[in-house]
């Protein structure tokens, strides 16, 4: 394949991951060309270099107005599920509080309910719909947790999702176990026998079968504990699990100090995160994946503090966190909307966050995330004629091409695989 005369060629090579001022460096090519070999990136460049290469049967895509970045990368979701919340939406608007909607069984709790019920039959094509839709809007990469099913089958029934569907679909799935998303109500007046289940049983058997290679915590007041965080977070790190951790999403409960001290790959959302967990995430090389269309639709009138961390030097990713509760929607490029309204980044600081630094965050900064020689060659191109153009204009989907592991798989803003 070649990708040619393409107005803005948005690499997002070099140093990775990216922190401080390196993030504003996009490794923006103008004029640029890509070649791919199978399913690799085989030459990248600018001007007519391509053109030794015409001629030898391969596919010819025109960049001429277009904007081509890396595959985007979705770090942290919760797509697998079933069911919707939409009645949450007005309880909300009526001042309910997220925790307080949790703490009556609604919420998280609500959509345990509708896990339970369904098969995985079920559940599998809903989340292949919305796996679709984050194609179409140009995700090539996605991390997914479990975490409503709260018990073994259930949970272990939607790591089972995540790994029959990355057989499946064109969409790699990067699987995260998340038992301790909520209490049970079965185990709300025994939620120590709950985290015993959790580490004597679930754990090993995902670990075991291979359904998962993250582990996650909700780490939050009226959720589970900084204890009781670290308590999972360690048995899981002993199987063979890499740290993950929803840390101080709402109230700041110290969950990104304990990021740091346990050395997670990850910490997320981080809307409280103190200035003492800020230097935590920077001194460990912790990413710290942020999610502003969450802030926003909690209607939290609050977002991460995204400047400080970059200026202190934490790594920071960004991804939607879709989930039918606190963020439903598939698309990073509505991320990249309150990404520059809410946490007030530049666009060039935007792609790296959702890019090499999402692939950092998922630990395959190695593999993708940057359109360089020798990586995978997932690649995205969008029907914009800049960098800039592409977040300025909001709220319509841009996506032209998606080209994943060398195949188109979106062409003309339709499904080709
Ligand atoms: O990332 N914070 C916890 N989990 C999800 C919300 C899940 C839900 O409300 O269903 C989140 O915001
Ligand atoms: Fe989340």
């Amino acid at each position: 394949m070649i990708i040619k005369n393409i107005s803005c060629l948005v690499t997002c090579g070099g140093n990775c991951p990216k922190t401080k001022e390196n993030l504003k460096d996009a490794g923006i090519v103008n004029n640029g060309y890509i070649i791919v070999d199978n399913n690799r990136i085989a030459e990248v460049g600018s001007g007519d270099g391509y053109k030794k290469y015409l001629g030898s049967g391969r596919i010819v895509i025109d960049g001429g107005g277009k904007t081509v970045t890396p595959g985007l990368v979705d770090s942290h979701t919760h797509v697998v599920y079933a069911g919707s919340r939409e009645k949450e939406l007005s309880l909300k608007l009526r001042n309910v509080k997220y925790i307080d909607i949790l703490k009556a069984g609604g919420g998280i709790l609500s959509t345990v309910n509708s896990v339970r019920k369904t098969p995985i039959e079920r559940i599998e094509n809903e989340t292949k719909s919305r796996l679709d839709t984050m194609l179409l809007h140009g995700t090539t990469t996605v991390e997914s947790k479990s975490g409503y099913g709260l018990d073994f089958e259930n949970e272990i029934k939607l790591l089972q999702v995540n790994k029959n569907l990355n057989g499946k679909h064109p969409v790699d799935i990067v699987s995260t176990y998340l038992g301790a998303h909520a209490v049970p109500e079965e185990f709300k007046d025994n939620r120590g026998a709950y985290i015993d289940l959790m580490i004597n049983s679930v754990i090993p058997y995902v670990k075991e079968h291979e359904l998962a290679e993250f582990i996650d915590c909700f780490c939050e007041k009226g959720v589970y504990t900084t204890g009781e965080a670290k308590r999972i977070l360690e048995a899981g790190k002993k199987a063979g699990l890499k740290a993950k951790i929803h840390a101080d999403e709402v109230e700041s409960v110290s969950a990104a100090e304990l990021a740091g001290e346990i050395k997670a790959v990850s910490a997320e959302h981080l809307v409280s995160a103190s200035d003492n967990g800020i230097k935590s995430l920077a001194e460990n090389g912790v990413v710290a994946v942020l999610l502003p269309t969450t802030s926003f639709y909690l209607m939290l009138n609050k977002f991460a503090r995204a400047r400080k961390m970059i200026k202190d030097g934490v790594i920071v990713a960004l991804a939607t966190d879709c989930n039918p509760g606190t963020s439903p929607t598939e698309s990073l490029q509505a991320t990249m909307t309150f990404a520059c309204f809410g946490l007030k980044m530049l666009p060039e600081e935007i792609i790296n966050a959702m890019t090499i630094n999402g692939a950092a965050a998922i630990s395959r900064e190695n593999e993708i995330g940057s359109i360089e020689v020798g990586k995978k060659a997932d690649i995205t191109v969008f029907d914009a004629k800049n960098l800039d153009y592409l977040i300025y204009h909001f709220g319509v989907n841009a996506v032209d091409t998606v080209i994943k592991n060398g195949k188109i798989a979106v062409e003309k803003g339709k499904l080709m695989y």
